[in-house]
């Protein structure tokens, strides 16, 4: 690693903040999983919506993860760019599945139960993603 000890500092300190967050997603992305009806997926979705609020605030606002990454290492650009659009396509499906759960006519269960179990398999890809970004930029040394 190519940094100073005031980067690596802070970028073990965001490393480690991220990941007690990520752990704090799984029950709740768990729960998503095994939810058998739209009265149990409906908070759920709520919980999600203000962990992921927090979560992709901490990542990929000015001075978080993304930028403290960045800055030891600027080939990593690209790919967190991409990350941080995944971050808004998370937050606008979480959005939508709720409010077609919540809108009469349009809460097929079985449909929005299955488009939920998908946005979770998507958002642990991503996850993974993150962790490889992190993880590279640990070994480099
Ligand atoms: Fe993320
Ligand atoms: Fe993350």
């Amino acid at each position: 690693m190519n940094m100073d000890r005031s980067h690596t500092e802070e970028l073990y300190r965001a490393v480690a903040l991220n990941n007690d967050e990520h752990a704090r997603l799984r029950p709740i992305l768990a729960s998503i999983e095994s939810a058998q009806g739209l009265e149990a997926l409906v908070p759920l979705l709520k919980e999600l919506h203000q962990a992921l609020m927090r979560h992709f605030a901490g990542e990929q606002f000015p001075d978080g993860l993304f930028d403290v990454i960045e800055q030891v290492n600027p080939e990593h650009a690209n790919s967190l760019r991409e990350l941080e659009g995944e971050h808004s396509f998370f937050m606008h499906k979480v959005r939508d599945l709720i409010f077609h759960a919540r809108t009469p006519g349009e809460n097929n269960p079985e449909e929005l139960l299955n488009g939920a179990q998908e946005l979770v398999r998507k958002f642990r890809v991503h996850e993974e993603r993150e962790n490889t970004v992190v993880a590279q930029i640990l070994e480099t040394d």
